[in-house]
């Protein structure tokens, strides 16, 4: 089989793994033992496998792990700092957003990702970029609420 070597930094740490030439960045990231990213459908749709790429949401099963070559990746792993939850985290936890889990790391991130780079966006955006990604289990209100409380506390607001 056909291997490929390949370096990227995973939640500030530089990372260097080897694996089949075809494996994706989720594979890439999960053989580290960061498996908080959750592969679902694998072609794009659910949004589970969701990570930060240099910044933005990317579906970790539609990138090859050979394209994140010098990329900065964040996941779930990355989120809690200081012994302290992310307030994305704090906020699904208060509002109950999640309930077998399995869809929230891609959340938390896409969450995360919109809201860094827009901490304006108003109710309909956040509940537009939401939409991308699939919950079986939550109705997605609790997350929409989430979402927009935590908005409120990274702005310096209570959750
Ligand atoms: S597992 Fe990547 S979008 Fe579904
Ligand atoms: S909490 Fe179960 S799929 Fe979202």
């Amino acid at each position: 089989m056909d291997v490929l070597r390949t370096e990227f930094t995973l939640n500030d740490m530089p990372i260097e793994v080897t694996l089949p030439v075809r494996a994706t960045l989720a594979d890439a990231i999960r053989s580290t033992g960061a498996t908080g990213t959750r592969v679902g459908c694998e072609e794009g749709i659910c949004g589970s496998c969701t990570v930060l790429l240099d910044g933005r949401p990317a579906r970790a099963c539609l990138m090859l792990a050979a394209q994140a070559r010098g990329r900065e990746i964040r996941t779930v792993e990355g989120l809690a700092a200081g012994g302290r939850l992310h307030p994305v985290q704090e906020s699904f936890r208060r509002h109950r957003a999640l309930q077998c889990g399995y869809c929230t790391p891609g959340f938390m991130m896409l969450a995360v990702g919109l809201l860094e780079r827009e901490p304006n966006a108003s109710p309909e955006r956040v509940r537009a970029v939401l939409a991308s990604n699939l919950c079986r289990c939550t109705g997605y209100a609790p997350i929409v609420d989430a979402v927009l409380a935590a908005q409120q506390a990274l702005a310096g607001e209570v959750i």
